[in-house]
């Protein structure tokens, strides 16, 4: 099989990822060779067209920066009525992802595997989507790297512009700094209100999963930060 190429856009030269060459475990290799038909995205370039995606309309929910997909495959087996479009760069996430969608049966998951910056700023329609995640984005914690971070004014005001009225934004991270960082451009952004006040976190939201990554953090005595917002 031709793994996923990844897909989109101009490849900018700062990025918020490192394209890590991760072997793939025997069974992430099995998820992408057998089920990429079933989960993975392959729409051309250009606007994405979720219905035809999902076959189906339904409420919205994009996870960025899927990760390993601990969260995304957990929360879409507790919310069949739900449709979630995942993004992840890194291969063997992608085929972890698969391989627990395939084990729980999910027929309202999809996967993309491309720069998020792309989709959200150039690919996903004014008021698609009706929820959107940002878990644990990569810290990028040295000064020089924080131009890196996935965090930014233009990236979160084409993110408020994906989202319905009313929808919600919720972020997560266990670094205070970027915590503090992820708040204040937030805040900052007009389309979207602070759910605890500005300049507040928000209380860990019950539906998130405890991932292994977070319990790492917390044992390594890293308090865990959430955001919640909703589009003005
Ligand atoms: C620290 S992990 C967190 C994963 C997951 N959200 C979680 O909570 O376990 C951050 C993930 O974001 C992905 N990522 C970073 N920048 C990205 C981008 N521009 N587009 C897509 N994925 C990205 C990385 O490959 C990595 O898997």
């Amino acid at each position: 099989m031709n793994f996923p190429e990844l897909s989109g856009g101009p490849h900018r030269s700062i990025r918020s990822y490192e394209l890590r060459q991760g072997r793939l475990t025997r069974g992430q290799r099995r998820a992408l060779e057998l089920h990429w038909h079933e989960y993975g995205v392959n729409a051309p370039p250009g606007m994405l067209e979720l219905d035809r995606i999902f076959g189906r309309r339904a409420p919205r929910v994009l996870d960025v920066g899927s990760g390993m997909g601990e969260s995304t495959a957990a929360i879409a087996d507790q919310h069949p009525e739900n449709d979630y479009l995942a993004i992840e760069v890194h291969l063997p996430g992608i085929g972890a992802l698969i391989r627990r969608a395939v084990l729980a049966r999910l027929r309202n998951l999809r996967v993309l595997r491309a720069d998020a910056k792309d989709v959200i700023c150039n690919r996903l329609a004014p008021a698609s989507l009706d929820e959107a995640w940002i878990l644990f984005p990569d810290p990028w914690v040295k000064r020089r790297q924080h131009k890196r971070r996935l965090i930014n004014p233009e990236l979160v005001r084409a993110l408020a512009l994906c989202l319905k009225p009313n929808g919600r934004l919720f972020l997560a991270t266990d670094w205070e700094d970027l915590a503090g960082h992820m708040r204040a451009i937030c805040d900052g952004e007009p389309g979207l209100q602070n759910l605890a006040g500005t300049g507040h976190f928000a209380p860990r939201p019950a539906w998130r999963p405890l991932t292994k990554f977070e319990q790492r953090g917390l044992r390594l005595g890293h308090p865990t930060f959430d955001l919640a917002y909703a589009r003005t």
